[in-house]
């Protein structure tokens, strides 16, 4: 199938990309022209395992192209996937305006009838005004539009993995006719008729997803309530972990017997500096919103968020606890990025950190394999060392903020034997508290003794 993608951003690219290696024929575009230049010079903008990869085999088979010339772009595919941004406002609403904007372009230009896909995540009733957009502008309604709502549940760092692999595609539509485009599109995923660029063609023999047909408006709310309470999860854990704190628990024994109940299950129960990245945190707010303007108070997520914000202060505590003093102090802060495996620092909660330790006069020494390009940007005056070693030198103390594997396994008796003090705050969890005591390390991390 001729397919548009309008937005090479993340979702953009790795959408784009992945439909292209599974057979269909894609024509990006992008009102950022340098983007549109670096990609054609075969270059991609973000990090994300196995999309340069997927890109390359792609555009070899001349299955993708990237233009700037959105016209262009929307009168080649049948169907246009929307995937521009949606950033929060101030009032934690999204900012829809960039999808105004598209639909004013796509009625402009289309000369031929399209399906047009909201790919961005966006509240609830969205589809409703594109539809009206898509009418209003469209020259005289010569050209008929129809819409539907496919929205992506890709982690970064794992997002090329999570859509070939995907755990369901949830698609809402007008129409039968809607559906059965929806279905064309996911077919080579569905059957699995791709190549793996994560398995290498040995994918795991995990059932096939399952393709979900329901209405525009379910399917906007399924993203919203899907990643709301992923959040809500992690605040919960977070919560009990205080709890440990102070009746002497283990949040990790805790939330590993809570998981063990497939009711509950094992994932994002991880209890640590909270999360952030582009997703939850501007999801909540975005949800809250839009409950709040249909009278309906979302008090747990509220709580969820407030939770959230609270491990900066919790973290602190025990810094100040641990330190005494942290002015003129040498820190080294280890992990920047909001997860691993991806160089986004969006939201990270790691930024607020060094962000309180520059207020607080800290020499900040930092490291992260992939993110220490755009925190540069935001902290000119932080040191930045590309090997965690070179910043635990001389360190009074050494924060873990990002549970990226390098960090996992790094060699705490070598590491400890240049810092200043064996003092080691772990916002994630990573060590095992005895085996650290026993490296004659000070160790603290949350919800364990
Ligand atoms: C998320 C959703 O997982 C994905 O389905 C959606 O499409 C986009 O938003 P992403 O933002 O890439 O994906 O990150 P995710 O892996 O979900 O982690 C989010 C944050 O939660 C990170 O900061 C992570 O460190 C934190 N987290 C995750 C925890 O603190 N505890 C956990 O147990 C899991």
């Amino acid at each position: 199938m001729r397919l548009t993608v309008i937005g090479c951003g993340y979702v953009g690219l790795v959408t784009g990309a992945c439909l292209a290696a599974a057979g269909h024929e894609v024509f990006c575009t992008d009102i950022d022209k340098k983007r549109i230049d670096l990609l054609n010079s075969g270059k991609v903008p973000i990090y994300e395992e196995h999309l340069d990869e997927v890109l390359k085999r792609a555009t070899a088979q001349k299955k993708i192209s990237f233009t700037d010339d959105a016209g262009e772009a929307i009168r080649a595919g049948e169907v246009i996937f929307i995937c521009v941004g949606t950033p929060p406002k101030e009032t934690g609403e999204a900012d829809l305006s960039a999808i105004d904007h598209v639909a004013r372009q796509i009625a402009r230009e289309a000369r031929t009838p399209k399906l047009v896909i909201e790919k961005s995540t966006v509240p609830a009733l969205t589809g409703v005004q594109l539809q009206k957009a898509l009418a209003a502008y469209s020259r005289g309604g010569a050209v008929k539009f129809a819409v539907a709502s496919n929205p992506e549940f890709l982690r970064e760092g794992t997002a090329v993995e999570d859509f070939f692999h995907p755990d369901r595609i949830v698609v809402g539509v007008e129409s039968e006719k809607g559906a059965a485009v929806m279905r064309e599109i996911y077919e080579p995923i569905l059957d699995r008729k791709f190549h793996c660029p994560v398995h290498g063609g040995n994918c795991p023999k995990d059932p096939n997803a399952e393709l979900l047909i329901t209405t525009i408006s379910s399917a906007e709310l399924i993203k919203h309530a899907s990643n709301s309470f992923l959040a809500l999860k992690i605040s919960y854990a977070n919560v009990i972990s205080d709890l440990c704190e102070r009746i002497g628990g283990d949040v990790e024994e805790v939330t590993r017997a809570m998981g063990l109940d497939p009711r509950i299950g094992t994932q994002f129960l991880k209890a640590g500096l909270g999360f952030g990245g582009f997703c939850f945190p501007k999801d909540i707010q975005a949800f809250i919103h839009l409950a709040g303007t249909i009278g309906v108070e979302f008090d747990m997520l509220k709580a969820a968020e407030r939770v959230n914000k609270q491990r900066i202060d919790r973290f602190f505590e025990k810094i100040h606890k641990a330190l005494w003093v942290v002015k003129g102090k040498k820190i080294a802060v280890l992990g920047l990025a909001f997860k691993a495996n991806t160089d986004d620092i969006r939201f990270a909660p790691a930024l607020e950190v060094v962000r309180k330790l520059q207020e607080e006069g800290a020499e900040v020494h930092a490291s992260d394999p992939q993110a220490i390009g755009r925190t540069r940007e935001i902290f000119p005056h932080v040191c930045y060392h590309e090997d965690p070693y070179k910043a635990l030198e001389g360190a009074d103390a050494a924060l873990i903020c990002t549970e990226w594997k390098i960090f996992r396994t790094l060699d705490w008796e070598k590491g400890g034997r240049s810092m200043a003090r064996r003092l080691v705050l772990d916002g994630r969890n990573l060590y095992d508290p005895k085996k650290m005591q026993q490296m004659g390390f000070e160790y603290h991390s949350f919800g364990r003794a």
